[in-house]
């Protein structure tokens, strides 16, 4: 019987400190009403000292570990969706691998923005088919509130911290991953992107003067992109597994912006119900956000085994990708 690839466990973690609109609106020039209505965001969480991307990981991690029943030795493969690492070597699934206690197995980082997890969650799939990997960690992980210019309002208010990992392993067909469908789009770029610290443009006493480390966006370019992608990617598949948008049990899509998820549900014909929501609470928190949501939704017995979910994503790159799995 060939193998399927499921998640067998998930967890996740958002730091203790929350910043609320009513804050933003005493750093920058911006009201809760705006921030509410073009985005659907109340409020999200930012770290605090001493807590970095790969120590909150580290927790999320433990909790996915334990709701799958395995143990920290018996993890194949680590895979790291983030960026915004601990720092820029050596990566930040290394540094999970270290502090989790786990064995000498592959680690790596990977990095796809918002559509991180996702990505990461096709990868380990070709391992545990393959058979190579039996218990792989993925984690979606993002600290962005280091990233993030507290000057910019277009940026500001958007992005939050938050991590998540789920346990994927080989489960008996029907359930585990149906289709998958990822893309990258390097044309576009310039639409999010942080300028400063790479090998372009080098961190220098300049670039900190002029704040190029932080993340710049093209917010109304990136909105349409989002919407018009999505709902294809979506679309791809759902007919790659030969099911009808009226059977997904629930959709969970990139907490980017209420308005897109709305857009989105609309174009596909999803049920207002069968979509799940949590940005209001938490912002975006890049990669980090479909495995949150699917941590939140497992625990509230929202997803249950054998539940279809649908997830699509996208995000700085610019990458795009769903993916459809029966729970
Ligand atoms: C960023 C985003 C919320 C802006 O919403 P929008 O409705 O497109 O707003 P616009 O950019 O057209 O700006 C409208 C006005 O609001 C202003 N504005 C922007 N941010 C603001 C803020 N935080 N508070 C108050 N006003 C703001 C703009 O300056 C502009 O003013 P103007 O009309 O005087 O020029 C929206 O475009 C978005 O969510 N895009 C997708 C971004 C995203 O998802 N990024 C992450 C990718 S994973």
């Amino acid at each position: 019987m060939e193998l399927s690839a499921g998640i067998l466990g998930i967890g996740s973690v958002l730091p203790e400190k929350v910043l609320t609109n009513s804050e933003l609106e005493k750093m920058v020039e911006t009201s809760d009403q705006w921030i509410r209505e073009r985005t659907g965001i109340k409020e999200r969480h930012v770290a605090g000292p001493g807590e970095t991307t790969s120590t909150l990981s580290v927790k999320a991690a433990r909790k996915a570990l334990e709701m799958a029943g395995v143990t920290p030795q018996e993890v194949d493969l680590i895979i790291c969706s983030t960026i915004s690492p601990d720092m820029p070597l050596p990566s930040t699934a290394a540094l999970i691998q270290r502090d989790l206690g786990a064995r000498a197995c592959c680690a790596f980082d990977l990095a796809a923005a918002c559509s991180g997890f996702l990505f990461g969650i096709t990868v380990a799939e070709q391992f545990i088919r393959n058979g190579k990997c039996k218990r792989v960690l993925v984690i979606g992980a993002e600290l962005l509130s280091r990233y993030v210019d507290y000057k910019d309002r277009a940026t500001c208010v958007i992005f939050g911290d938050g991590m998540a990992a789920a346990v994927l392993g080989p489960v008996a067909p029907p359930s585990g991953i149906l289709a998958s469908d990822l893309h990258t789009e390097g044309l576009y770029a310039d639409h999010l992107y942080i300028p400063a610290g790479g090998t372009a443009c080098p961190a220098s006493p300049e670039t900190i003067a002029g704040g190029g480390h932080y993340i710049k966006m093209r917010g109304n370019e990136l909105f349409k992109v989002a919407v018009r992608n999505m709902e294809e990617v979506s679309r791809r598949v759902l007919e790659k597994a030969q099911i009808c948008a009226d059977q997904i049990d629930l959709f969970v899509p990139h907490q980017a912006n209420q308005r897109i998820t709305e857009a989105v549900r609309e174009r596909l014909g999803v049920g207002r119900e069968k979509v799940y929501s949590n940005i209001d609470r938490i912002g975006n928190t890049s990669s980090a956000s479909i495995p949150i949501c699917l941590d939140e939704c497992v625990r509230s017995g929202r997803l249950r085994r054998g539940d279809l979910v649908l997830m699509a994503a996208f995000g700085a790159g610019v990458t795009w990708g769903a993916v459809l799995m029966r729970w």
